[in-house]
C-alpha cells in the first residue's frame, strides 16, 4: 500500500477541518500503513513542531478522539515549505520522497494544481503506482478544465489522477445507489412513466467568510452545482451499470451530464434565480450580508431537463444558497400520483404522492413515503395517512467524514467514487450555457435577507416540504 501522503494546501481551511480529522480518525481505526507518513506542503515557512503545535491547535475544536491517537498522527508529519507556483523550487524541496510510491494531494485552489503536477513530475513523484488527488473546482470554466485536465495527462495517467467529490463519499449516496441498484422495486418504477420531478437541494447556514477572494471568483453556480449537485443528477439519473466497475459508473454518469438540456438566454430567464444574501439572522446569530464588487451569486435555483429516453419531461431541480434558514441537503423524488383516486381522505392523491427523501445533512437518512390506513371504526370512510418507510442503514457502522472513505479509496486504488476528466468537461459545457446566457441577458443576483429560503423568486424552486423544514419562515416549497 502507498504509505507516503504529500498533503499541499497543508495549512488551509479544508486540511484543517476535514483532511487532518479523517486521517486522525483512520490511523485511529488501523486503514492506514503502519509505516505512514505525511509530508504537509505549504507556502508559510513554519518548522516541523511550528506546523505540528498549530495543527494541534486547530485540531482540537473538531477531532473529540483520545489524545495519544492524535499526537501518534501529528508525530508522522513532516513540514515543508514551498511556493507553490514554482515547479522548480517544487520538485527540489520534494526529490527526497520519491522513494517510494506515494500518494499527492492538492487541496489548492486550481490554478496551482499545474505547476503542483509539473513540480511533483519533475522529482520523479508521479511515477510508477504513485497517484495524484486533487479537489474541486477543476478550472472555473470548460476551457480551462480542458488546459488543466491536459496538461495532467502529459504528467501521469488518467488511472492513476483522482479528482474528489466529496459528496460522493456521503454513506447516503452509497445507499442511494445500493438501494436503486439492488432492488427491483425501485429500479422498476426510476423513468418518467413513474416519476414526475426530482429536487436536489443544499441549503448551507454558513456564508462565504473567510473565502471571499476565492468565492467571488466562481459564485455558487461553479462551487456547488457545477460538482456536488451534478454528481447527484447523474447518479440518480444515469443507466445502471452492467458492471460496478469505475469506468462503467463513470461511463454512465457522463451520457447523463452530455444529455443535460443546454440553457439559452430565454430559458436562464424563465427557469434559474439567481441570488445574493443580504444582512440577516441566522440561527439566531446576526450576520453580515455578502458585500463584494463582483456580481457573484451565493444563491442559485435551476430546473433543468435530461434529453434522453429515461427521463424526457422530467423536470430536475437544483437549488444552494449559503446563510440559508437551516443546514439542510436533500434529494426528493416524488413519484406520479395513482391514475384514479379511490378515497374521501384525503380527497385527491395529487396532494400527498409517494417521495423517496434521501437526506444527506444533517444527518444521513433515506426515507419512502407511501399512504396507508390504520382502520378505525369511527372514520366510516377509509382515511388515508401518510406514512414513513425509514431505509436508512440501522445499526451501521459509525457515521465517518466522506473524506475518511475517499482517502482510503485512493490507497487502494479504487475510482470508482472519483471524477473522470470527461464527466468534468460534460458538466461545464453545461455550466456554460448558464454562465454565458446570464452575462448576456444580464440577469441580476436578487438580494435575500440571511436567515430565509432565498429570494422569494426562488419559491416555486425549494423542495416539498411535508413538514420536514421546521424552521422554513418562508413557507416556500411545493406540498
Ligand atoms: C465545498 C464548497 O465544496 O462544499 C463549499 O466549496 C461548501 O462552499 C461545501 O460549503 C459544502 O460541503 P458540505 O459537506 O458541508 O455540504
Amino acid at each position: 500500500m502507498h504509505d507516503t501522503l504529500l498533503l499541499f494546501g497543508a495549512t488551509g481551511d479544508l486540511s484543517q477541518r476535514y483532511l487532518f480529522p479523517s486521517l486522525v480518525h483512520l490511523w485511529r481505526d488501523r486503514l492506514l500503513p503502519p509505516a505512514f507518513r505525511i509530508v504537509a506542503v505549504g507556502r508559510q515557512e513554519l518548522s516541523d513542531d511550528d506546523f505540528r503545535a498549530w495543527l494541534r491547535e486547530r485540531m482540537a475544536g473538531e477531532v473529540a478522539d483520545d489524545q495519544t491517537v492524535v499526537e501518534e498522527l501529528l508525530g508522522k508529519i513532516t513540514y515543508v515549505s514551498v511556493d507553490l507556483r514554482d515547479e522548480t523550487a517544487i520538485s527540489t524541496a520534494l526529490a527526497s520522497y520519491a522513494d517510494r510510491p506515494s500518494v499527492s494531494y492538492l487541496a489548492t485552489p486550481p490554478d496551482l494544481f499545474v505547476p503542483c503536477a509539473k513540480g511533483l513530475k519533475a522529482a520523479g513523484l508521479l511515477e510508477g503506482e504513485s497517484r495524484l488527488v486533487l479537489e474541486k473546482p477543476i478550472g472555473r470554466d470548460l476551457a480551462s478544465a480542458r488546459e488543466i485536465n491536459a496538461a495532467l495527462k502529459a504528467c501521469l495517467d488518467e488511472s492513476r489522477i483522482f479528482r474528489i467529490d466529496h459528496y460522493l463519499g456521503k454513506a447516503a449516496v452509497q445507499n442511494l445507489l445500493a438501494l436503486r441498484l439492488g432492488n427491483t422495486l425501485l429500479e422498476a418504477v426510476w423513468e418518467h412513466r413513474w416519476i414526475e420531478s426530482v429536487d436536489i437541494f443544499v441549503g448551507e447556514t454558513a456564508g462565504v467568510d473567510g473565502r471571499e477572494g476565492y468565492y467571488a471568483n466562481y459564485g455558487a453556480l461553479r462551487d456547488m452545482v457545477q460538482n456536488h449537485m451534478l454528481q447527484l443528477l447523474a447518479l440518480i439519473a444515469m443507466e445502471p451499470p452492467s458492471v460496478l466497475d469505475a469506468d462503467s459508473i463513470r461511463d454512465e454518469k457522463r451520457k447523463v451530464l452530455r444529455a443535460l438540456r443546454p440553457m439559452s438566454n430565454d430559458d436562464v430567464a424563465s427557469r434559474t434565480v439567481r441570488g445574493r444574501y443580504a444582512a440577516g439572522v441566522v440561527e439566531g446569530r446576526a450576520v453580515k450580508g455578502f458585500v463584494h464588487e463582483s456580481t457573484v451569486e451565493t444563491f442559485v435555483a435551476v430546473e433543468t431537463y435530461i434529453d434522453n429516453w429515461r427521463w424526457a419531461g422530467v423536470p430536475f431541480r437544483l437549488v444552494t444558497g449559503k446563510r440559508l434558514a437551516e443546514r439542510a441537503t436533500e434529494v426528493v423524488v416524488s413519484f406520479r400520483p395513482t391514475s384514479h383516486w379511490l378515497f374521501e381522505r384525503p380527497r385527491r392523491g395529487r396532494e400527498r404522492p409517494n417521495r423517496l427523501r434521501m437526506r444527506l445533512q444533517p444527518d444521513e437518512t433515506i426515507e419512502l413515503g407511501l399512504m396507508g390506513s390504520l382502520a378505525a371504526p369511527e372514520w366510516g370512510a377509509m382515511e388515508l395517512k401518510p406514512m414513513s418507510l425509514d431505509l436508512s442503514m440501522s445499526g451501521s457502522p459509525q457515521r465517518r467524514i466522506a473524506y475518511e472513505r475517499l482517502i482510503v479509496d485512493v490507497l487502494r486504488g479504487n475510482q470508482t467514487l472519483f471524477v473522470r476528466d470527461d464527466e468534468v468537461e460534460a458538466a461545464w459545457h453545461w455550466i456554460d450555457s448558464i454562465e454565458t446566457a446570464w452575462t448576456q441577458t444580464g440577469q441580476p443576483a436578487l438580494e435575500y435577507p440571511a436567515g430565509s429560503w432565498g429570494p422569494s423568486e426562488a419559491e416555486r424552486y425549494l423542495p416539498p416540504t411535508n413538514g420536514y423544514r421546521p424552521g422554513n419562515s418562508n413557507g416556500g416549497g411545493h406540498a
